[in-house]
């Protein structure tokens, strides 16, 4: 089953981040990781709504590249890059047209990865990624209350030795992966909200009775448990690999 961004589109944005985890997480991982430098030509392959390529274009030539209309819609919105609606298996770029692709949290939806990745090597010199690693992923409360979500991720999350390998088959054969702590502190009222707006794209491929009973004990439990802050600790896991 794979997921629907054409109903995520409109506010992705506003649950997914702010601009300062993109920025200070998510933007430093990217650059420092894949060593991107500025000038270079940047594909951001599943874009999604730009928010990456929108903060990277302040220094780089990005192309911003997704399968979802609707996710490319609300990236092209921030406008200082060129979009491209497509399918990640077939790139429709000339073989070595970017210095270093990018992509970020979406190896989980693709039909076929490693083909992406052979894809990504005809075009481009440089890879970076950003994945969860899922034989070290918790989810603290979210477990309780949602007892098939890991499950279900092991089962769509390429795991880390998996992509190592598929990156150095596709011609990618130094790569490098790095472990990076991620915290952030919310309201609890603010963390049900991103759970009311499904902000995890797996709330969509559990069944919807567990998706319920699961909200309902957190509309009761967060607030209880933590007063005041909630605070997100996680730990993503990014991939950089040069031909
Ligand atoms: C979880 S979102 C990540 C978006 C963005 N990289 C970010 O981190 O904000 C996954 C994105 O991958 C895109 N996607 C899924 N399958 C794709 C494919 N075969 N080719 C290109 N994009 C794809 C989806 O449309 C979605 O925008």
């Amino acid at each position: 089953m794979t997921v629907d961004y054409s109903r995520r589109a409109a506010d992705y944005d506003r649950i997914r981040g702010d601009e300062a985890t993109d920025r200070e997480f998510w933007l430093r991982g990217i650059v420092e990781v894949g060593r991107v430098r500025p000038r270079e030509r940047v594909l951001d392959l599943g874009a999604g709504t730009g928010r990456f390529a929108s903060l990277l274009s302040a220094t780089n030539p990005v192309v911003a590249f997704d399968a979802s209309r609707e996710m490319l819609h609300v990236a092209r919105a921030k406008s200082r890059f060129e979009c491209v609606l497509g399918d990640g298996h077939r790139l429709p770029f000339r073989a070595d047209a970017f210095d270093v692709t990018m992509i970020v949290m979406v190896l989980q939806h693709l039909a076929d990865y490693r083909a992406v990745l052979g894809q990504v090597a005809r075009v481009s010199g440089r890879v970076v990624l950003a994945t969860s690693d899922m034989a070290t992923r918790r989810l603290g409360i979210l477990e309780e209350a949602f007892p098939s979500l890991l499950k279900v991720d092991r089962g769509r999350f390429p795991p880390i030795d998996r992509i190592v390998t598929a990156l150095k088959d596709a011609g990618f054969p130094d790569v490098k992966v790095e472990e990076r702590r991620y915290v952030r502190t919310l309201t609890p009222e603010q963390q049900l909200d991103r759970i009311r707006r499904k902000y995890l794209s797996t709330f969509d491929l559990i069944p919807l009775n567990e998706y319920e009973r699961g909200l309902r004990f957190l509309e009761v439990e967060l607030p209880r448990r933590y007063p005041s802050r909630f605070d997100l600790a996680a730990s993503f896991t990014f991939l950089g690999a040069t031909k």
